[in-house]
């Protein structure tokens, strides 16, 4: 079955297809063998091999949750010894994934969303502080960097009550770098042979170890406090972690499972939104006219209000379509793994065995010049208005992934984003740095590397 999927023809005994491929860009490297080999193609890497699928066909094959679930695999099932059977990293069959799915779903409904909506506000408060500051001091802003401080505190204070007072240093917390650590490792492990692992890794290997423990460390120490203090959370994620027993079964989580749950909400919760948001803010700094009529429709909506209700970001549709268009252009998730429930054929010519696995490559569906047009490369947020999405084949736009694994904090990112652009576009012009070409940097999730903009104040509003 495999030995008719096309793969890359040049093959080394082992090592497998790494002939101009790199440790650092698996991923945009697995995009250039997509474009030549098709819809459907393997990768041999490291000893590994892998089928790949995007193309609209396959796509809304693997979309079908009769015949195919989440799978756990590769970079997701390496972040396992952090976050176990924490809702991301969770097995399907774990009975732990329907238990804190249903205790915390209710942690993302609209009413929820709407208490996290003054906090979010109160988090965007000290970005804006602080890039008044970078501006007045006639420094560039360093996005990325900014942009993981914002969503780091937004998913800390809203989820867990918690400030790790990023604004207030100058290096990112050592929660981030731990993160970034077994991110970074769990993404290397995939890059080599899986007998050499130990040996290849032994250094990386230690201090993924100890960041794993400070991860955990930090987080012991946030339940700890929360079980001291005589005030709760007022229902948000921890809460809900601790004390909501389940609505049919009366089960609670476990303490060593709300360890895992706190750590998966706070890496998931932060990294991939601010990446999106990092890009959106490239495209809009390079797309002038796109940012002007952004900023006219938050000018229209938001009036001379002092800050925006939460209806008010609903509202701003335009908004949201810039960072869709970001979304697909770099899915800061840029792929998802599928297994076949039972043996099945994929898109009509790939017989499946029961178990079979095939990684969705978001990134190269959301380019495919048959479903976005001979233009696909290009940024426009009007692919995104409602006339243009009609037309469209379903399951072609899967930044959030599929199915009942699908994000649970889809809402509260996209929230959480269009507040935060509607803001800065409000308040700022945005100036690129002339000679700054994109790179895109991977650690599992992706990240604009180096991004730096320069700001002007606007004088009209605000
Ligand atoms: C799952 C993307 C923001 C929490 C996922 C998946 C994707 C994704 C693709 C499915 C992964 C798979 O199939 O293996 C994104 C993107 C985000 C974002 C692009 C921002 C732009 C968030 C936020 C939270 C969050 C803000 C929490 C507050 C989760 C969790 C899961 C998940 C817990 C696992 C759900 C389950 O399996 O039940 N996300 N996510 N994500 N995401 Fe997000």
């Amino acid at each position: 079955e495999l030995q008719r999927i096309p793969h890359p023809p040049h093959r080394v005994p082992f090592l497998g297809d790494v002939i101009g491929a790199s440790r650092r860009t698996p991923l945009q490297d697995t995009l250039r063998y997509g474009a030549q080999l098709g819809p459907v193609f393997r990768r041999k890497a490291f000893g590994k091999e892998f089928v790949f699928v995007w193309g609209a066909e396959p796509a809304a094959d693997m979309a079908d949750e009769s015949r195919f679930a989440k799978h756990v695999g590769l970079g997701v099932a390496n972040l396992r010894p952090v976050a176990g059977d924490g809702l991301f990293t969770a097995y399907n069959h774990e009975p732990n994934w329907q238990l804190a799915h249903d205790v915390l779903a209710p942690g993302f409904s609209r009413e929820a969303m709407e208490a996290y909506h003054p906090m979010m506000l109160a988090v965007a408060g000290r970005l804006t502080d602080h890039w008044d500051r970078e501006r007045t001091a006639g420094r560039a802003v360093d996005v990325p960097g900014d942009m993981t401080k914002l969503t780091l505190e937004t998913i800390a204070r809203t989820g867990f009550g918690h400030d790790f007072g990023s604004f207030e240093r100058s290096r990112p917390h050592p929660f981030v770098s731990a993160m970034v650590g077994t991110l970074t490792y769990a993404q290397r492990l995939n890059t080599v042979p899986s007998p050499l692992a130990p040996y290849l890794l032994r250094g990386a290997s230690r201090r993924n170890a100890a960041d794993i423990s400070y991860l955990n460390r930090t987080v012991d120490e946030l339940v700890r406090a929360r079980r001291a203090s005589s005030a709760d959370g007022g229902g948000d994620l921890l809460d809900r972690m601790l004390e909501t027993a389940h609505s049919e079964t009366g089960e609670r989580l476990s303490a060593e499972n709300v360890r895992r749950q706190v750590i998966t909400f706070l890496v998931a919760g932060h990294e991939t939104t601010s990446g999106a948001l990092s890009f959106a803010l490239h495209y809009l700094s390079l797309h002038p006219e796109v940012a002007a009529r952004a900023r006219a429709e938050v000018d229209g909506v938001w009036g001379d209000a002092e800050v925006p209700g939460y209806d008010q970001v609903a509202k701003l549709r335009y908004v949201r379509r810039v960072l869709d268009e970001a979304l697909r252009l770099w899915p800061t998730a840029p792929a998802y793994a599928r297994e076949a429930r039972e043996d099945t054929v994929l898109a009509g010519g790939h017989p499946m065995r029961r178990g079979a696995w095939a990684l969705v490559l978001t990134a190269m569906l959301h380019r495919d010049p048959e479903v976005w047009g001979a233009d696909a490369e290009r940024f426009d947020p009007d692919r995104f208005d409602p006339k243009s999405v009609r037309s469209r084949a379903p399951h072609t736009f899967k930044p959030f992934g599929t199915g009942a694994r699908a994000c649970i904090g889809r809402q509260f990112a996209l929230h959480e984003a269009t507040l935060v652009l509607g803001l800065l576009l409000r308040r700022y012009e945005l100036r690129p740095d002339p000679e700054y070409r994109l790179r895109v940097t991977e650690r599992l999730t992706l990240m604009p590397d180096g991004l730096r903009l320069r700001l002007e104040r606007r004088t009209a509003s605000a």
